[in-house]
């Protein structure tokens, strides 16, 4: 091979490759406008959860006990299988504020937890939106934290879930006596008479987080691929 031919060689790959991604993606590229944000440029009214204090501490409490070993907090993206489809996994299909708030999970969901927990299994529901649909308890009545409490110390005792698979956590509570009026936080379990069971402050702890389990919030347009609403079926 002449020297000639070589360098012409060289010349044509790197001038070829120059092309390719610098040249070619910069003529297609240059007069895109940016991603618009999709919802107003206020965030009046967007919950941004907390991830700190009682809340980190829930979070910890969720991790010893193994709970992400049977539960996700993972709305999967659409192409990976379709959560959104159930009206409570992503988000709320009706809410009242807002409407339709469903969306696919994002990394920034877990933006200042230190750990994402998105779990191992789905034996249980996914919880990402646990906090929702919480909220929707509320509105028919239920004090979501005492059903939080009740369900952790034996989902059984709720009619509606008698033959629930998700583990009681008796040790998160204690029982004491009672001094004066009733704890308004006592379970309406029997205890031995003069005594009631409550919260410990692991249990309490752990309310807290699960009750700050929202992650529908809007997110700019170039983080949201959740296919369109009506597609969502349901
Ligand atoms: C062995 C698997 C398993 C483990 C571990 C587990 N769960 Fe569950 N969980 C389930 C199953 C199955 C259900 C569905 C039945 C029911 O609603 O009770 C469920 C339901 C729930 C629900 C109701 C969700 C809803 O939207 O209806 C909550 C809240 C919950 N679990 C919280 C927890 C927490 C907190 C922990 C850890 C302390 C935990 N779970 C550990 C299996 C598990």
């Amino acid at each position: 091979m002449s020297s000639r031919t070589f360098i012409t060689g060289i010349a044509a790959s790197f001038g070829i490759a120059w092309l390719a991604v610098i040249v070619v993606p910069y003529l297609k590229m240059r007069d895109l406008a940016p991603a618009p944000f999709k919802e107003s440029t206020s965030t009046a009214g967007i919950f941004i959860p907390k991830r700190t204090g009682r809340i980190a501490d829930g979070a910890k409490v969720y991790a010893e006990n193994g709970c992400y070993l049977c539960h996700t907090q993972v709305v999967r993206p659409t192409y990976a299988g379709n959560d959104l489809y159930r009206p409570d996994w992503g988000g709320l299909k009706d809410d009242e504020a807002r409407g339709d708030t469903r969306r696919e999970t994002n990394a920034y969901d877990f933006d200042g937890e230190t750990f994402a927990q998105i779990g191992v299994s789905r034996m249980g529901p996914d919880l990402s939106n646990l906090g929702r649909r919480l909220d929707a308890l509320q509105a028919k009545g239920v004090d979501p934290e005492q059903w939080l409490f009740l369900h952790l110390y034996n989902p059984r005792l709720n009619a509606e879930r008698w033959n629930s698979n998700c583990p009681p956590h008796p040790f998160l509570f204690r029982k004491r006596e009672i001094k004066g009026a009733p704890s308004a936080s006592a379970l309406p379990v029997a205890a031995a008479d003069g005594f009631e069971v409550v919260p410990g402050s692991d249990a309490r702890a752990l309310v807290s987080y699960l009750l700050s389990l929202k992650k529908d919030q809007p997110v700019p347009a170039s983080l949201d691929f959740s296919p369109p609403k009506n597609d969502g079926g349901s």
